[in-house]
């Protein structure tokens, strides 16, 4: 297996992202999304598509992990932790020797076990709250959903 740097395209994204069974944006917010990417990452069996990862963040102290995906009869294979790990290299590469950053995600409910053994914490903690989350819709959002 082999991992592509910056090549993920909307088309791409939007099949690995349906294959473990996600409810997709349009088009249109995933282009953009990937415009606003600092890397993606996606893995390949020869020339089959099987996994993807996106980091996002502000290349100076925070880094975020977003959609990451291995279709399912790929799954437990060691393509997520190829991501993951072209993933980490890519932040080291792309900062200060001396400066430490945070690199922070949502898990799934199945993938806890999967960051644990890949070196991270859980929150809350004895020090930190947990992490929280809110979408916010755009003005005519739910006018769209309902002529769709
Ligand atoms: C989570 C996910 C990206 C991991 O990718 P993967 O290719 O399956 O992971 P790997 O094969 O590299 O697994 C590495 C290790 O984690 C373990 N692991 C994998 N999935 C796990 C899970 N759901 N729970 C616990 N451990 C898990 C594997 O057993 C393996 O351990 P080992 O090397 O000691 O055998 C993938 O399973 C997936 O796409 N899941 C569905 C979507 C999802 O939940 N994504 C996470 C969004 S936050």
């Amino acid at each position: 297996m082999t991992v592509k740097t910056n090549s993920l395209s909307a088309e791409l994204f939007l099949q690995l992202y349906t294959s473990v069974g996600w409810e997709p944006p349009g088009i249109e917010q995933i282009e953009k999304a990937l415009m606003n990417t600092v890397a993606t990452f996606t893995a390949y069996d020869h020339d089959t598509p099987v996994g993807m990862v996106r980091l996002i963040g502000d290349g100076g102290m925070s880094f975020y992990i977003k959609d990451f995906a291995v279709i399912p009869a790929y799954q437990s294979k060691g393509a997520g932790t190829l991501l993951l790990n072209a993933l980490e290299d890519y932040i080291k590469e792309n900062i200060a020797p001396d400066w430490a950053v945070s690199l922070e995600l949502i898990s799934s409910k199945e993938a806890v076990g999967f960051y644990q053994k890949h070196g991270f914490e859980e929150r809350p903690c004895d020090w930190d709250g947990p992490g929280m989350f809110k979408m916010i819709r755009g003005g005519s959002y739910e006018i769209q959903k309902l002529q769709q």
